[in-house]
């Protein structure tokens, strides 16, 4: 389908304007190349318009009551629902991923906005007795400002909603600055934010790139919180150049996830959990299972099984019905993943499906890049160590669940992790002791639901989560407050009141 090529803008204090230089770039279909739409390069000069408009919104938006906030946030997930088929659409032609995990995506952003939403009712903080009479102690959560919120390509919606959702209703103003990758889903999050009655400057979109757009926002002084789901070398960087101005900083990095099958386990239900987490969205989550650790009483066997299952899976473009892979985001991507397959055939590990690109058949010019299955892996391997960010995976045989724990833990990462067996003492253990974020017990590593904390240990972040509760503490400042009612001065820790 040829799609009519529309330019758009940035959206500064309620505007929609251009790059202050006009150069612009163009957004593709990584399924077959569709150019789907021309966008602002913006640069230092954009960014300041926008942190300029966000600081001035901030007075007001910060004063109007958490919920009403949170109103828009319900009037927000009420548009998404509305249009949840054109984004997913949209999606599957923009990123790549196939229409029901698309449809999942914007789910996601409607989940966590009406999460969110409620919280414009709650927000608490506590209220504690005092050491002194008549006296009163509470604390409260306080907006911070401006949120300058950096996001990836490969949940276009969802990670957007995790981010700017609490940061509004806890009272911040944004400015947005979504993947050049996926531009076009940013674009429609925030003309369905302005829909819902977020206020001019509260939110703002500048378009470009992350050396342009995403450095200025980083560097810049009135903005003291960034939020940042990319690479751990990102993360580092951002970190760096944000120092100068002691900023907080969330981030939210990369994984080497690892699902472990021992030998008590439901094959069948591992083989699934294993299929979905390796190879759903073209494994370009962070959460994807890139390695599995088998117990090698079933390592043949599963082995089997899994090939079988990854060479019936039909590549396609996302928005045809049955596809159950889609293209890869990019050339760049396409060329990182197959330089892998070239890294496990060299160290060693044994190839036993896919480790090549995909044409023709329908495919034409996309992205696209076959399941694949690296066998008899060591756990120090590089394919069992670096995160590749498709769909590929290492199988691990271990001897047992000491083993199998041990290999799962001995990455540098720490975001999701999972374990199929039928013991139930083997899987609080594992609970325990495995060393990620997220747990999960007879699933895959992909699946977390938006009202539990989001992150990793490690170098998947740096101690924040985003998601549930946790999430607002990335967006407000706790304040203590003491009310003293008693006429006097009263000396904490010096005055003792009986
Ligand atoms: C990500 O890949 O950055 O649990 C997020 C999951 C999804 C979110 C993934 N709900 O896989």
């Amino acid at each position: 389908m040829a799609t009519a090529t529309k330019t758009f803008k940035n959206f500064i204090g309620g505007e929609w304007v251009d790059a202050a230089s006009g150069e612009t770039f163009e957004t593709t279909s990584p399924a077959n190349g569709d150019v789907l739409g021309v966008f602002p390069r913006s640069g230092a000069e954009d960014v300041d318009r926008a942190v300029e408009a966000a600081k001035a919104a901030y007075e007001d938006w910060r004063l109007v009551p958490a919920p009403h906030r949170g109103e828009i946030l319900f009037r927000f997930g009420r548009l998404l629902a509305d249009h949840k088929d054109e984004l997913a659409e949209l999606m599957a032609r923009e990123m790549g991923k196939v229409l029901p995990e698309a449809a999942g995506d914007v789910q996601e952003a409607i989940d966590m906005s009406f999460y969110m939403g409620g919280e414009g009712r709650r927000l608490f903080g506590h209220t504690t007795p005092s050491e002194l009479r008549d006296k009163f102690n509470m604390s409260v959560r306080q907006p911070i400002g401006v949120i300058g919120v950096i996001t990836p390509w490969n949940f276009p919606i969802a990670i957007p909603s995790w981010k700017i959702a609490p940061a509004l209703v806890c009272g911040n103003t944004i400015v947005f600055k979504p993947a050049t990758d996926t531009p076009l889903l940013g674009e429609r999050f925030v003309e369905l934010l302005v829909e819902a009655g977020v206020p001019a400057g509260v939110i703002n979109i500048v378009h470009g790139g992350g050396g342009a757009v995403g450095d200025r926002l980083v560097r810049h002084p009135d903005v003291p919180v960034i939020t940042l789901t990319g690479s751990r070398e990102t993360g580092i960087e951002v970190m760096r150049n944000a120092a100068e101005n002691l900023k907080h900083i969330h981030l939210e990095l990369g994984g080497k996830n690892a699902i472990i099958v021992l030998d008590d386990a439901d094959l069948d239900l591992a083989v699934e959990g294993i299929v979905w987490s390796a190879f759903g969205t073209s494994g370009q989550r962070c959460t994807a299972a890139s390695r599995v650790i088998v117990q090698r009483g079933v390592y043949g066997e599963l082995q089997g099984r899994l090939v079988g299952a990854a060479e019936q899976l039909r590549l396609g473009p996302g928005w045809e019905q049955g596809v159950d892979v889609g293209p890869v985001i990019n050339k760049r991507a396409l060329e990182k993943i197959h330089s892998y397959t070239e890294i496990g055939k060299d160290e060693g590990a044994k190839l036993l499906t896919g480790g090549e690109a995909a044409g023709g058949d329908g495919l034409g010019d996309g992205n696209f890049y076959r399941p694949t299955i690296f066998g008899d892996v060591d756990p120090q391997m590089r394919v069992a160590q670096e995160e590749i960010f498709g769909p590929t995976t290492a199988l691990i045989p271990v001897r047992d669940v000491d083993e199998a724990i041990r290999v799962s833990n001995g990455i540098e990462y720490g975001l999701s992790s999972s374990i199929f067996t039928r013991d139930v003492n083997t899987a609080f253990r594992a609970m325990r002791d495995l060393e990620a974020g997220i747990t999960y017990i007879n699933a895959g590593t992909i699946g977390a639901e938006v009202h539990l904390p989001f992150g990793g240990t490690k170098n998947t972040g740096n101690g924040h989560r985003e998601a549930g509760q946790a999430a607002l503490d990335v967006f407000t400042e706790w304040k203590s407050i003491y009310v003293d009612y008693s006429g006097k001065l009263q000396k904490a820790q010096i005055d003792t009141a009986e």
